[in-house]
């Protein structure tokens, strides 16, 4: 994958996908034998909204590889505006080695990928956050031991982490459930999409309106914001329509008695989910949240690490991890 952007999950292999997480085990387990990989190269870092966890993690994951960041605000580069896309990409080629942005239009996201001649990473868009998905598959296996046929109940609203987290599942093998209020679901072709991977991995997508029956029985309860960044006009009516989707105690009680939570974070406590789940024992969400830090770190060892740097192998890490 050397060179490659990481724009969407669904632009790769499920054994792709697989090596990505399992390298990011493999980060976190030994993080001192990658600490020289990306020796004095700098990542820019492009954020049009607000973020806490992409900015920390990507941050102190390029230093922790031996190389730099550098923060552009809106203020800054207001990209589209003061400066073209393409332009923007043409500059930051000559003097970064890769590019991560979070923005609004995903479509900016794929052009500044197709102008710039370095790795572009998705930091967030509308339309997903891949970056998010990796973290949660490492946290779900961490906690459950394995992916293929767990059943991830994502319950609120067909957003860009819940269209992440079923590219990814569908990738992976997993059973992924979507419980949304009507006319809050994902959209149809990227359901479709996930549909025909998953027939080739055993993955399932299922679409409900019922959160009960998406709960039932599950390994992974998931929830997000009602309304995301870009939304808040919509927060108080979007606030009525999806109080039935709130995971409380019981809701969660209907996964099975090992289940964990989990949630991208920042969360809203007290509407999407209660203090009672997001306090429990089985909720996992900050060592979700720390696990931004190992997978990108290995999306950016991938990614950037060049022609002289040699990672292990799928079938090494996987004797090294014993998985
Ligand atoms: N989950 C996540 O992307 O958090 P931030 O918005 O704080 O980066
Ligand atoms: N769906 C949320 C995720 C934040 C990390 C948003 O886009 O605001």
């Amino acid at each position: 994958m050397n060179g490659k952007d990481f724009l969407l999950i669904r632009d790769f292999s499920p054994s792709e996908i697989q090596y990505l997480l399992v390298l990011g085990r493999q980060v976190k387990a030994d993080p001192t034998a990658f600490s020289n990989s990306l020796r004095r190269q700098t990542l820019a870092m492009i954020f049009e909204k607000p973020s806490l966890r992409t900015r920390v993690s990507f941050d102190v994951g390029i230093q922790q590889l031996g190389g730099f960041s550098l923060y552009l605000s809106p203020a800054e580069i207001n990209l589209g505006k003061r400066e073209s896309v393409y332009d923007v990409a043409k500059n930051l080629e000559r003097m970064v080695q890769g590019i991560m942005i979070r923005t609004f239009d995903h479509e900016v996201v794929v052009q500044m990928a197709r102008y710039a001649s370095i790795p572009v990473i998705n930091g967030l868009t509308d339309y997903v956050h891949p970056c998010q998905a990796m973290a949660d598959y490492l946290t779900i296996w961490e906690a459950q031991g394995n992916l293929e046929g767990l059943k991830i109940a994502f319950v609120g609203d067909g957003n860009n982490v819940a269209r992440s987290l079923m590219f990814a599942g569908a990738q992976l093998g997993a059973q992924v459930w979507l419980a949304t209020p009507p006319g809050y679901e994902l959209d149809a072709e990227s359901v479709q999409w996930a549909c025909d991977r998953g027939g080739e991995t055993g993955g399932t997508c299922t679409l409900t309106n019922d959160p009960e029956e998406a709960a039932s029985g599950a390994d992974v309860i998931y929830t997000d914001v009602w309304a995301s960044m870009g939304q808040e006009a919509e927060a108080e009516k979007r606030r009525h329509i999806f109080l039935p989707y709130q995971v409380d105690g019981t809701l969660f009680r209907r996964a099975k008695r090992d289940a964990i939570f989990l949630h991208c974070l920042p969360a809203h406590r007290g509407e999407e989910v209660t203090n009672e789940v997001i306090d429990s024992p089985r909720s996992l969400v900050f060592q979700q949240a720390e696990n931004r830090l190992h997978a990108q770190k290995a999306i950016m060892l991938e990614l950037m690490k060049g022609e002289f740097v040699k990672l292990p192998g799928l079938l090494e890490l996987q004797e090294l991890m014993h998985v």
